[in-house]
């Protein structure tokens, strides 16, 4: 049984005096929702008043970080730091910095790594874009991604990753997967994992859908066997929502 996963990923929103709104009204009645593991992923500024309010089913995670350990790298983080202030899970690979921030399935791949020598869990976004969809070539390119993203990573280190699939076109889009669609993808993705480390590590390992996940479709796509929970922007801004949607993934 893999226990669900809602991780909300906040992008460039809230200010210190919101999120502090937010997580004074979300904190206790999330961490009394012992069947799911809730996630917020901030911006950095808030990380440190945000992992004050961390218990064992509400965790902070971050939205990115550097693969360096350290170095002259102007305007970074790097994963040394969020351990060092309590943060638990980080994004990375988000189709967001992979468009944008020039994010490669190499610098994936060293982050990572970086991430598991801090002791950061990782939530890896993987995903295609709707021509790729259109063309026939979602598995393809998810399986690319993941394989060069894994690449050197140990069966250990793989079944305590988390993994979101999030089609590039169904983010802040409105346009979300069918159930189907997420269900059918999520699998692909597990038996990717399984060929690559084996059927026992494809069990354990929990992937997430995202994409314009909402309150009106939570409940669909989570009775999916395959989707662990789900990797959800917008919807997750607004403190009730956020509640109802980690109460929606008790499977
Ligand atoms: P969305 O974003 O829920 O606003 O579509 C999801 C994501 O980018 O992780």
């Amino acid at each position: 049984m893999r226990k669900p996963i809602i991780a909300g990923n906040w992008k460039m929103f809230k200010t210190r005096d919101e999120t502090l709104q937010f997580i004074y009204a979300v904190s206790n009645r999330v961490a009394s929702i012992e069947k799911v593991d809730s996630v917020i992923c901030a911006p950095f500024p808030v990380l440190r008043c945000l992992v004050k309010r961390q218990g064992d089913n509400l965790r902070i995670g971050a939205q990115n970080m550097h693969f360096a350990e350290e170095g002259a790298y102007t305007g970074e983080v790097s994963a040394a730091m969020l351990n060092s202030i309590d943060v638990s899970y980080v994004i990375i690979g988000h189709s967001e910095r992979r468009a944008m921030f020039n994010e490669t399935d190499e610098t994936v791949n060293k982050k990572l790594h970086q991430a598991f020598k801090h002791e950061l869990k990782p939530i890896l976004c993987v995903g295609e874009s709707l021509a790729q969809r259109e063309s026939g070539s979602t598995e393809k390119v998810i399986e690319d991604q993941i394989k060069k993203d894994l690449s050197g990573l140990s069966k250990e280190q793989v079944e305590g990753l988390v993994i979101a699939y999030e089609p590039i076109w169904a983010i802040g889009t409105g346009k979300t997967a069918t159930s189907a669609i997420a269900d059918e993808t999520c699998g692909f993705i597990r038996k990717v994992v399984g060929d690559l480390y084996g059927m026992e590590t494809a069990e354990v390992i929990r992937i997430q859908y995202g994409g314009s996940v909402k309150l009106s479709n939570i409940d669909e796509l989570m009775s999916m066997p395959n989707i662990d929970g789900a990797l959800i922007g917008g919807a997750s801004l607004v403190a009730e929502d956020f509640i109802k949607l980690v109460a929606a993934a008790v499977k």
